[in-house]
């Protein structure tokens, strides 16, 4: 198998290598494609956990390749995540020279046609797929990884969520700025104007997770995590209401997520069914102060759930605190996941129709 990786160099990207050598992704080649900038480059395809920096003997360079109409022949598979544009012009073009694309961008997530899948909740999805696959925004990743269940099991009539999300969500730009801030502040210099978000985003709280278009007072990240949901859920008839904050943590969204059951289920037995949950870890005794954070969840691929408690003002309602790091299951590790689902189940190379 011939693979891909599209936007290799990037946040995610160089995510997706490190889970595939970790999971020791069955691929006869990989491929690593980035703009004209970082062609030619090498990186090192290696044993060590994303994004540790000490080589190791294991290691294999791995030399980058920009996007063309003869570069991009002969794959199977191509994991793409260089952002929306690239995935417009580029998916369908992979996919007609043959290979199947699971697409980390929004680009595809909304077409009827482009299965959204996350591999523990719906990955039967994938049977329906016609050359892409979507990966899910990273916020409605965790989330939905918690929410399957508790659908599963009860039934939900509502969920209202908070978000709270760490700057790499933005890419290797973002986390650069947050960094050169935060030293500019406790260095006493002058900031450096912002670039990547609206304001200072080092010691602050930003309400906008990406942008407000056409008039509208959600912004798109909210948008997304309203309908994604829904779709992966296969459900249009559960209400969700989100609002998405960017917050100065390097890895790691967190979400306080309301949900309203159709059954009762109290905060025990949502502990119980959660604990059975794959890809899903209880970690919830606040009285000794545990309870997830960001930091515990960065460099895991499990999404973390904790402060489950009743909401006093609803019977039929439990608030839970969730946790992912939003590099790996938010993104690369389910890519990844898809990837070997979709080998596993013969669904490559694309099932055309
Ligand atoms: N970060 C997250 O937590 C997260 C989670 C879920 C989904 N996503 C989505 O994943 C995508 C990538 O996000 P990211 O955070 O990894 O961004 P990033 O760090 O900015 O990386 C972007 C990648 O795209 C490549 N690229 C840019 N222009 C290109 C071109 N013309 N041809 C080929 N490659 C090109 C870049 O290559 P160069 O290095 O050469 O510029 C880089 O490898 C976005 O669509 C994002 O919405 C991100």
């Amino acid at each position: 198998m011939r693979v891909a990786v599209v936007g290799a160099t990037g946040a995610v990207g160089s995510t997706i290598l490190g889970v595939m050598r970790e999971r020791s992704f069955a691929a006869d080649e990989i491929v690593p494609f980035a703009s004209e900038r970082s062609a030619g480059r090498t990186i090192a395809y290696s044993e060590r956990p994303a994004g540790a920096s000490v080589r190791s003997p294991g290691d294999t360079d791995l030399t980058v390749v920009s996007l063309s109409e003869d570069s991009i022949q002969g794959f199977d598979l191509a994991l793409f995540s260089a952002g929306s544009a690239i995935s417009a012009e580029w998916a369908p073009r992979f996919v007609e020279a043959g290979a199947v694309v699971v697409d980390n961008s929004s680009q595809w997530r909304m077409s009827d046609d482009v299965p959204l899948v996350v591999a523990e909740v719906n990955p039967d999805a994938l049977r329906e797929h016609r050359g892409i696959v979507a990966n899910p925004n990273c916020t409605t990743m965790q989330t939905v990884m918690v929410l399957g269940p508790i659908l599963q099991s009860v039934g939900i009539e509502r969920v209202i969520m908070s978000s709270y999300q760490a700057v790499s969500g933005t890419g290797q730009r973002a986390v650069d700025e947050l960094h050169r801030q935060a030293e500019a502040v406790i260095e006493a210099h002058e900031l450096p104007a912002p670039a990547v978000y609206p304001h200072q985003i080092a010691f602050n709280v930003l309400p906008q997770v990406e942008s407000f278009k056409d008039g509208d007072d959600y912004t798109t990240e909210e948008r997304k995590c309203m309908f994604e949901m829904r779709k992966i859920l296969g459900r249009s008839d559960v209400g969700v209401s989100a609002t998405c904050a960017r917050v100065p943590v390097y890895t790691g969204h967190s979400v306080s997520a309301n949900v309203q059951t159709r059954e009762p289920l109290s905060p025990d037995e949502c502990r119980a069914l959660l604990a059975k949950a794959p890809g899903v870890v209880v970690v919830d005794d606040p009285a000794n102060a545990i309870y997830p954070t960001a930091i515990d969840a960065a460099g895991r691929d499990d999404v973390l759930v904790g402060r489950i408690r009743r909401d006093p003002s609803h019977e039929r309602c439990l608030n839970l605190w969730i946790v992912g790091d939003n590099l790996r299951k938010g993104a690369a590790t389910n890519a990844v996941q898809v990837a070997e689902l979709l080998s596993v189940r013969g669904l490559v190379p694309a099932a055309r129709v």
